[in-house]
């Protein structure tokens, strides 16, 4: 079985090996980092001692219940109707592992997580691409998607917000193709793992529509990558049993430690979603100049959710070697080429901390010794 390459993580494991070190990381898509003691500090109630009769055994496969219903009170829905599972890739994989019947198609965003059509290939399933266009300043089209689901389709997968470009499609649009997809027994999925950071109008969580499969985690709005848990929120009990059995076989369970950890995160959600949002708009805030500085030769269309932005350079076809220059100034970005779309590069604005103004003095510097398309000689 063939796995396409990484090009992204192998892009962004160089952060460890470039030479010089990188000292600004604009290449990761989370959030602030937390420390297990700024962690631990939210609660007042738990400490290191009383982690440390935690019993390191198997946990329940669909999650222990305390996590379970910590998600389903953060997700409006029941506990019973949550599925634990190991970061929102295991979602992924479960999810396609299911769809893969002979001659079934499934419709991905693109450009997009590339581990969707890697592993969509992977399991023999046929993918169908529908754009998220810079020239439709990166919004959906439901039409597109309507007319590429036929008979074989098993399965229509949104992003929102959306990985690389921050897009976020309207409330009524997404509620519109989960109803479409339900008329025709096409499974919809919403994957959420950016929900709730918005940098317009909040968006509602697709949790709240019957017949949508939602998948979040802790990596990304939550920024505890670390963890390695995620969640699948699914109503239908048929399909929630086929996830329970694929995850014995996948991965069995996810730790206990990393349960009781998320359990404790969940309880103080608010502050993690806070810190969150305020380096995401407070970093944003320095982009709105970046961009505005040189809209002669850097283009953007402002993520309206998220912690990505996926912006190009007037007349470069391929950001590569750009995205090696910057990385000589210890600035690491990525470029679009890890998605399919050379022209673009990728720009994670809430991970790098304090870090970020001079990540960005950096990247200006980089940007003013561009040729200007239409400079005079
Ligand atoms: C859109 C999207 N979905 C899913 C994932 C997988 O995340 P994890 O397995 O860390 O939860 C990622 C990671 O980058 C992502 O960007």
């Amino acid at each position: 079985m063939e796995l396409a390459a990484f090009l992204l993580d192998q892009w962004i494991s160089r952060k460890h090996t470039s030479t010089p070190p990188i000292e600004f990381d604009l290449a990761s898509s989370t959030g602030p980092v937390w420390t297990l003691r700024e962690l631990i500090a939210l609660d007042g109630q738990t400490n290191l001692d009383s982690l440390l009769d935690m019993r390191v055994s198997y946990v329940s496969a669909a999650g222990t219940p305390e996590l379970r219903t910590a998600i389903a009170k953060l997700s409006g829905v029941e506990p019973e109707h949550v599925q634990v599972v190991t970061g929102a890739e295991e979602a992924l994989l479960i999810l396609f592992f299911l769809a893969a019947e002979p001659r079934a198609n499934i419709l991905l965003p693109s450009p997009g997580f590339p581990v969707n059509a890697a592993l969509a290939h992977s399991l023999g399933l046929e993918t169908r691409f529908y754009g998220i266009r810079a020239e439709n300043g990166f919004a959906i089209n439901p039409d597109e998607i309507r007319k590429l689901v036929d008979s074989n389709t098993k399965l229509v997968l949104v992003n929102t917000p959306h990985n690389p470009t921050g897009s976020v499609p309207a409330n009524e649009e997404l509620e519109a193709l989960c109803d479409f997809c339900a008329e025709l027994g096409v499974q919809f999925v919403s994957d959420e793992v950016y929900h709730p950071i918005y940098h317009g109008p909040a968006m509602n969580t697709a949790a709240r529509l019957r017949h949508a499969t939602v998948i979040g985690d802790f990596s990304k709005a939550l920024c505890l990558s670390g963890l390695r848990l995620g969640w699948i929120i699914e109503r239908d009990a048929q399909r929630r049993a086929r996830y329970l059995n694929a995850r014995n076989h996948f991965t069995i369970c996810s730790n206990a430690l990393g349960e009781r950890l998320a359990v404790l995160a969940l309880a103080h959600c608010d502050a993690i979603y806070s810190r969150a949002q305020r380096v995401a708009n407070e970093n944003l805030a320095l982009l709105d100049v970046l961009f505005a500085e040189h809209c002669d030769v850097l283009r953007w269309h402002r993520p309206r959710g998220g912690m990505t932005a996926f912006p190009w350079i007037e007349g470069m076809s391929d950001t590569r070697d750009f995205c090696e220059r910057l990385l000589k100034r210890g600035v690491m970005i990525v470029p679009g080429d890890c998605f399919a779309m050379p022209s673009h590069f990728r720009l994670g604005f809430a991970a790098a901390g304090q870090q970020f103004p001079r990540a960005l003095e950096r990247v200006a510097e980089a940007v003013a010794g561009l040729p200007r398309v239409n400079a005079s000689p």
